[in-house]
Parts: structure tokens; C-alpha cells; sequence
């Protein structure tokens, strides 16, 4: 798809991967309709874009509200110009910890960011999508969405939604001008990893990449219409043996990689 004059929304727009996707985008040409949750983040992003010659909205919103999603909808549905790209890219973590400690309300917001928001934003821009000759919708799952992801079991079973949700989205949507990329990134020291106090040290440094990095990955596989990828070789090898092993095998070498809890066995 060439990506020169489209427009395109990002959510999660202001930090991380989703900031790094957004300077991308404007440096191949992109109109840009932006959100996150700070206001403040989001005037230094359109600060920082002036430099490209490219229009930029914005406009915060809390996507674990449904009262704030439907503002931020409706506005993007009143703008001048249909989206031709939809980029689901926020999402959160949660904190590293036993499902069982970790507080219900946090665990809540996650499934409410990660899932029911994407949901939401991308039932109501289908139609405004279908109307552009060639229009996407990328949704930004992660390498371990049909993994195990202990101390983030339920921020993996978000990412596995996102995943499945994008297969079927992809067979309903067959034969309409709207085609869809899953992307799976690898680990990427952001807010992310911080806010969910995950332990890294033990993660070695070559499997950490750059939200620069996985921004120019996605960007590629949008423009040669994949369908499904991934930010790296070696998060694209560990999703496919995780596919391909038995479900007792896999779970007792995930119980115990990097990120194990402290009192794994
Ligand atoms: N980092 C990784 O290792 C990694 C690996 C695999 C997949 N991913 C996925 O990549 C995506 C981006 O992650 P990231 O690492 O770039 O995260 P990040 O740096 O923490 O950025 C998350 C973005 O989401 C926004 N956001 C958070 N809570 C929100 C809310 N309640 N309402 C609206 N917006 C909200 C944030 O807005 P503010 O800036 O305004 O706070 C921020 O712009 C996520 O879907 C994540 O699951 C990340």
C-alpha cells in the first residue's frame, strides 16, 4: 500500500512504539489523526511534527471509558476526511505479579484498553474505512500472544484476543477495500515495561529493540500488505514453536524463562 497522502489514526500515539510509528508515518507522508491519554504528550508530539509538512489532529482521550472512546469516535467522524488507515497500537500492561495478587481494577483497565477500546474504535470506523478505495486496519498485538506470559497472564490472553480478532476480521473483511495487518512486536524498553515493573536484567540485550525499530518494521509490512508479522526473527521463531509444541512442554519452559516470577518452581 503506498502510504504517501493517507490518513492515518494512531492510538497510544504519544510514547513508545506508537510515537516512534507516528514519525514514521509523517516522514512517508501521512496525514495524522492522533490520541493518547495526556494532553501534554500529545501537544509535544504535534510539536515535534511541524517539521514535516503534514496535517496533525489530536485529541486525548481515556480508551478505558466507553463515555471517552465515543467522543474521540465521533470526532474522528466528523473530521473533513474519511481514515484510510486505522492503527490500534495502545495498550498496557498491567503489573508483573501473580494473576491472584495483582488488584482486580488494575486487571480490569487491561482488558479494557488492550481489548474492549480496539474493539470498540474499530466497530464504529469500519464504515468510514470501507469508503476509501484501499483503507487498513493494523492492530498491534504482541510476539507473545499465543504464549504463555506468566506474571502478565492476562495481558498475554489480551494479545492472543488481538491476534484471533484479527484472523477473523481478515476473512470477514475479504472482497471490501479494507485489509488488515497483525503485527507481533518483540520487547522494547518503553513505559510499557516500566509501568508493569517487569524484570528485563535477565532478558538478554539482543532480543530488546528499539521503538524506532519495531516502528520501521510495521511501516514495511504495511506497505507490502502483510497480513502478519513480526518486529524480529527471534520473536517470530519463539510464536512459531510455541504453536507447534505441546501444550505441557511449552508451559513448563515458559514457567521458567526470563521473566519468572520469584517463587517459580
Ligand atoms: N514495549 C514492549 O515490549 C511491547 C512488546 C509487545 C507489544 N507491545 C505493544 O505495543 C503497544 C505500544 O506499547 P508501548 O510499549 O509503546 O507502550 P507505552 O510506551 O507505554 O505507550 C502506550 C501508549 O498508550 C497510551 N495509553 C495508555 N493508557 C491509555 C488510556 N487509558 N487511554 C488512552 N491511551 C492510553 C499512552 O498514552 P500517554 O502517553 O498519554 O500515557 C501511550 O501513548 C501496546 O499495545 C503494547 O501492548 C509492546
Amino acid at each position: 500500500m503506498e502510504l504517501s497522502g493517507k490518513l492515518v489514526v494512531v492510538t497510544g500515539a504519544a510514547r513508545g512504539i506508537g510515537r516512534a510509528l507516528v514519525m514514521e508515518l509523517a516522514k512517508s507522508g501521512c496525514g495524522l489523526v492522533l490520541t493518547a491519554l495526556e494532553e501534554e504528550e500529545l501537544k509535544s508530539l504535534e510539536e515535534e511534527l511541524r517539521k514535516y509538512s503534514v496535517s496533525v489532529a489530536s485529541m486525548p482521550a481515556d480508551l478505558s471509558d466507553p463515555a471517552s472512546r465515543m467522543n474521540l469516535i465521533n470526532w474522528i467522524l466528523s473530521l473533513p476526511m474519511n481514515p484510510d488507515i486505522l492503527i490500534n497500537n495502545a495498550g498496557i500492561g498491567g503489573l508483573f505479579g501473580k494473576f491472584e495478587d495483582v488488584d482486580l481494577r488494575i486487571i480490569e483497565a487491561v482488558i479494557a484498553i488492550n481489548i474492549s477500546a480496539l474493539v470498540h474504535i474499530t466497530h464504529e470506523l469500519i464504515p468510514a474505512l470501507k469508503k476509501r478505495p484501499r483503507a487498513k486496519i493494523v492492530n498491534i498485538s504482541s510476539g507473545i500472544a499465543r504464549l504463555p506470559y506468566p506474571g502478565l497472564a492476562v495481558y498475554g490472553a489480551t494479545k492472543g484476543f488481538i491476534s484471533s480478532f484479527s484472523e477473523s476480521l481478515t476473512c470477514e473483511l475479504a472482497g471490501t477495500s479494507v485489509s488488515v495487518l497483525c503485527f507481533h512486536p518483540g520487547f522494547s524498553m518503553t513505559h510499557f515495561i516500566g509501568s508493569s515493573r517487569m524484570d528485563m536484567r535477565k532478558i538478554p540485550r539482543w532480543m530488546i529493540h528499539t521503538p524506532e525499530e519495531i516502528a520501521s518494521r510495521v511501516v514495511l509490512a504495511m506497505r507490502k500488505d502483510r497480513q502478519w508479522d513480526y518486529s524480529d526473527l527471534t520473536t517470530m521463531l519463539a510464536a512459531w514453536l510455541g504453536a507447534n509444541i505441546p501444550s505441557r512442554m511449552k508451559t513448563r519452559i515458559f514457567k521458567n524463562l526470563f521473566w519468572r516470577l520469584p517463587d517459580a518452581k
